[in-house]
């Protein structure tokens, strides 16, 4: 109560039960970034897991040991698809978005006292307000404004070319919120916080006696002539004599699996396989070759034969049935549990449109990229742009849960690194430089694969070049 924030009922059990609740309490809060109005277990866990203040971690969630070969798929939109697209629809779709995400916000002590917009454009005192962002543009004098709406009504919040916030890459879309103090002329906003959904700061993964590897290969591109037969070649060898003595078991596939057909103009000139069922059938014979011991995991991306607009359904029929049984194949994006793991797999097309709108971003830094969508808590946070969108009934693309490792492929880049200790993982790919690529100067990372030790959380690259 002295601090201003309330203990959640878990919390106060596992605090009551160490031998000095108060100041156990006290060096928790300290290490807090921002200070919840609801000191949660998971908050304490965070707090004394991540940050030498000494005392025990309470432990995470399963205390049983992890059960060996265990795959549970999460969320995926396969088999949930209700939307038709009309106008019911999007207005539903962005409604859930908005709430998805607003729930995460209200929970910030930043935020606590939040008032629907409509309401705080009438007061005078300091307001605090939580919208999706209709609009943001940079006025003739230099400062930037942005239109907020919420389920009542709209404002505009102003960030004067004198705030430290000015360099605050507002998007299109995204959920917010802002604290600020109403303009007497002018009816609008002037902010002094931006508050993002932001994940929490953690601890690395905790160690668990889970003893298995799971690898990451993106974008294989089977079908396009630049596909790199040689190179993965050399890691199915790899794969055949190694596989097992590093423990792997398990490989994630996100997405671009075969390079399709009609994905862009004059596509067929750089086609080896003109058929899109021969290029699975293919794909699918490359995948045989591997270990059986291993179980494989495969995402649609926005080259492969589903709708394009996202979440993406599993391939259907017509295409499963060319693989083997034990194969799973699920959406995009999908969250799934391995040997007690949250892995959030997203082929990343929205990235496309990440690059063009945040300053600073590029296709040569995708870690980046996935850093900002976890900051906002969604996968394809601009709606409108290179990422098609379907409006289903609720929005899949909201990062609602944390996952301990977060990947992505699309962008033919390689790379693995950690934020707020979460593993950040792009999968690489088996193409070539493609004309395209060489046109936009883009040089591709191929023939790479990330691991992940699902028992230590320590990650690595292995190099098939
Ligand atoms: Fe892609």
């Amino acid at each position: 109560m002295e601090e201003g924030v309330f203990l959640s009922p878990e919390a106060i059990d596992f605090v009551m039960g160490q031998s000095d609740p108060l100041s156990f309490v006290r060096k928790a809060v300290e290490v807090m970034p921002q200070m919840p109005l609801v000191i949660t277990i998971q908050d304490i866990r965070d707090a004394y897991c991540s940050s030498p203040v000494g005392g025990s971690c309470p432990p995470s969630s399963p205390t049983s040991p992890v059960r060996r070969g265990e795959v549970k798929v999460l969320k995926d939109i396969t088999g949930n698809s209700t939307c038709e697209g009309n106008i019911i629809d999007f207005a539903r779709y962005f409604n859930d978005r908005f709430q998805s995400i607003k729930r995460i916000l209200v929970r910030r002590r930043e935020l606590v006292g939040c008032v629907p917009i409509s309401k705080a454009m009438q007061l005078e005192r300091e307001v605090r307000c939580i919208g999706i962002v209709n609009d943001v543009r940079t006025t003739k004098n230099g400062h930037k404004m942005i239109e907020l709406e919420d389920e009542e009504g709209k404002g505009l919040v102003l960030i004067t070319k004198e705030s430290p916030l000015l360099d605050e890459q507002v998007i299109h879309d995204e959920v917010i919120g802002v604290v600020g103090k109403v303009a007497k002329k002018g009816g609008m906003i002037v902010a002094n916080e931006i508050i993002r959904p932001d994940i929490p700061i953690a601890g690395s993964m905790a160690p668990s006696d889970s003893s298995a590897q799971i690898a990451f290969l993106s974008d294989i591109h089977v079908g396009s002539i630049t596909f790199l037969r040689e190179k993965w070649g050399r890691w199915v060898k790899w794969a055949k004599t190694q596989a097992k003595k590093e423990g792997l078991e398990y490989i994630l596939i996100p997405g671009d699996c075969v390079d399709g057909i009609g994905v862009y103009p004059d596509q067929e000139e750089e086609l080896e396989i003109e058929d899109i069922f021969e290029q699975y059938r293919s794909l699918a014979e490359l995948l045989k070759e591997l270990p059986d011991h291993i179980q494989l995991i495969i995402q649609p991306g926005n080259h492969d034969a589903v709708r394009l607009a996202e979440p993406q359904p599993a391939f259907t029929d017509e295409i499963s049935h060319l693989f083997d049984s034990s194969v799973l194949l699920v959406g995009n994006p999908c969250y799934l549990e391995v040997e007690g793991r949250v892995i959030l797999s997203y082929h990343g097309k929205s990235m496309d449109d990440l690059v063009n709108a945040i300053q600073g971003l590029t296709y040569n830094h995708p870690l980046d990229a996935m850093r900002e969508m976890l900051r906002r808590r969604h996968l394809a946070p601009i709606y409108g742009g290179k990422t098609a969108i379907a409006p289903e009934k609720k929005d899949h693309l909201v990062i609602d849960q944390v996952p301990d490792i977060f990947v992505t492929g699309h962008v033919h880049s390689a790379g693995v690194s950690d934020y707020r200790g979460v593993r950040l993982i792009n999968a690489s790919t088996w193409q070539d430089q493609t004309s395209f690529q060489r046109m936009h100067n883009f040089v591709p990372d191929p023939a790479k694969v990330p691991m992940v030790h699902l028992g230590t959380g320590k990650c690595s690259i292995k190099d098939f070049n």
